[in-house]
């Protein structure tokens, strides 16, 4: 069965040994607890390497925020899936709306990117999300449906089921607004149809389907108790370990 996950989004945040310290503190709460879900930071690249050799990579997972859309060569300050994965890393998010956004990707560019992070053997916490016009006109299935399909809906099954989705709505990024539980379960529950439809019930029931947007402490255990949402991916409230404890503690 799918696994429940909290992952962390530090994005451009922290300096080298700021990252360290949070990542070391985190490491150190979670050692005292019984924990209920897997647990996952994703950090600058250049955390990636310092963060794994501190940390115990059993208790929390960690990844890259982005990587590249090449293997190697000369693409001048790029850092490749292969580069990533032999820091220790095990996750990569791909897709995020602030790549989307501000850096040009396109549902093609992220199509490479997943291949060649699997190809690396790292796990894509693949993201998805509409804007508000698109929340406000009806059309976020649609939009929703499309980056799915036009990213990923060519992979075999099996590499499909390595993939961790996370639903982002961009209206709720960083803005403290949030989906309400209901508008989450809504969506999560159409991305595992859509999953279903093309990869079969066992595939959608068995893929992490996680929410993020202003996800915070007091409302992640409403949004976590729906039967399709499958924990979070937190941006602010991951950067103390006292905000994100009580994210990971909602299972
Ligand atoms: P916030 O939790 O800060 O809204 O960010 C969410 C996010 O973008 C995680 O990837």
């Amino acid at each position: 069965m799918r696994k429940n996950i909290v992952a962390g989004n530090w994005k451009m945040n922290k300096n080298l040994q700021e990252g360290i310290a949070l990542a070391e503190e985190l490491n150190e709460a979670l050692a005292e607890k019984t924990i209920n879900c897997d647990v996952v930071i994703c950090t600058p690249y250049i955390h990636l390497a310092p963060v794994c050799a501190t940390i115990d990579t059993d208790l929390i997972g960690v990844g890259a925020e982005n990587c590249a859309d090449h293997e190697s060569g000369a693409f001048t300050g790029e850092i490749s899936a292969s580069m990533v994965a032999s820091t220790g890393a095990q996750y990569v998010i791909l897709g995020h709306s602030e790549r989307r956004a501000y850096y040009g990707e396109t549902n093609a560019t992220l199509k490479t990117k997943t291949g060649l992070a699997l190809k690396n053997n790292l796990t894509p916490i693949f993201c998805v999300g509409e804007v508000l016009a698109e929340r406000e006109n009806g059309t976020y299935f649609d939009i929703v449906k499309t980056q799915l399909s036009e990213a990923l809906f060519e992979l075999s099954a099996e590499d499909f089921s390595k993939i961790v989705i996370a639903y982002e709505p961009v209206w709720a990024i960083g803005t403290g607004k949030t989906a309400s539980p209901a508008q989450a379960q809504e969506i999560h529950e159409f991305i595992r149809k859509t999953i279903a439809d093309k990869y079969g019930k066992e595939v959608a029931d068995n893929t992490s389907i996680l929410y993020g947007g202003s996800c915070n402490a007091s409302n992640a255990k409403e949004l976590f108790a729906n039967p399709d949402v499958d924990g979070g991916l937190i941006g602010g409230a991951a950067l103390k370990v006292e905000t994100f404890m009580p994210i990971i503690e909602a299972f």
